[in-house]
């Protein structure tokens, strides 16, 4: 691990030991440590770029600052700076960051280099299976949603707009959103992995229906 990367690594590690949200240091670990592992196995990635993005995809999350999608690439291309990180890497950090996020199903969100291709999997990984469940009710807890509601059933936001505004029930995101992922990777490693994980997810909410109707009585 070169001196940056374990340099941010710390410097995101303090900055995020109290987020609630669902963007926790844990998750930003686990995004590092997936990320680093299907960049090596995906071609022509450059890991340091890779690490260092995935390290600072969600510094300033654009959803928390009034949209500003630039608010993030800005607050890693300081931090990297203070560190004398080289412009060009810089650039490229900054750019696998615009290019991570989810901006709702509608939305294609198209990936220029490996190393978005790689961070972008893994922050989608870390959404769906065990962890990918826990999110969802942790993050529906934090809004107050209930976690289901078979009045209010799913529904298809076309666009990203219409997607933030939704209060719908917890179980619903996963029609809306969680169970269309593993379709949306772009590394045959994300994909590989996602795989399993999509199972889980399925099993899951096909037991969680069954108790909710208490139809796995006896
Ligand atoms: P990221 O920035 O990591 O791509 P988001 O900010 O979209 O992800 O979401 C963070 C976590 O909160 C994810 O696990 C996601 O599934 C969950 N989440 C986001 N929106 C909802 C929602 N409407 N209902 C339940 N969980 C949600
Ligand atoms: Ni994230």
């Amino acid at each position: 691990m070169t001196s940056v990367i374990a340099a941010t690594a710390a410097f995101i590690e303090e900055k995020f030991q109290a987020e609630g949200s669902g963007h926790d240091w844990p998750h930003i670990r686990r995004v590092w440590h997936v990320a680093r592992a299907l960049g090596a196995d995906t071609p022509g990635t450059d890991l340091e770029v890779a690490e260092l993005a995935a390290l600072l995809h969600d510094i300033a999350d654009w959803k928390f600052h009034g949209g500003d999608y630039e608010a993030g690439p800005r607050a890693a291309r300081a931090w990297l700076l203070s560190q004398q990180v080289p412009e060009a890497t810089v650039a490229r950090v900054e750019q696998v960051i615009r290019e991570v996020s989810f901006k709702g199903l509608g939305v294609e969100t198209p990936v220029s280099s490996p190393e978005a291709a790689v961070v972008q999997d893994a922050d989608r990984l870390d959404a769906i299976g065990a962890i990918g469940v826990a999110r969802a009710f942790a993050y529906g807890g934090h809004k107050g949603r209930p976690m289901h509601d078979p009045s209010t059933p799913p529904v298809s936001h076309a666009d990203f707009e219409q997607y933030k505004q939704s209060t719908a029930p917890t179980l619903n995101h996963f029609y809306e959103k969680l169970l269309h992922l593993k379709d949306r990777l772009h590394t045959p490693a994300g994909r590989h992995l996602a795989a399993r994980r999509h199972q889980f997810m399925e099993e899951f909410v096909a037991q969680f229906l069954a108790e909710w109707d208490s139809t796995d009585v006896g």
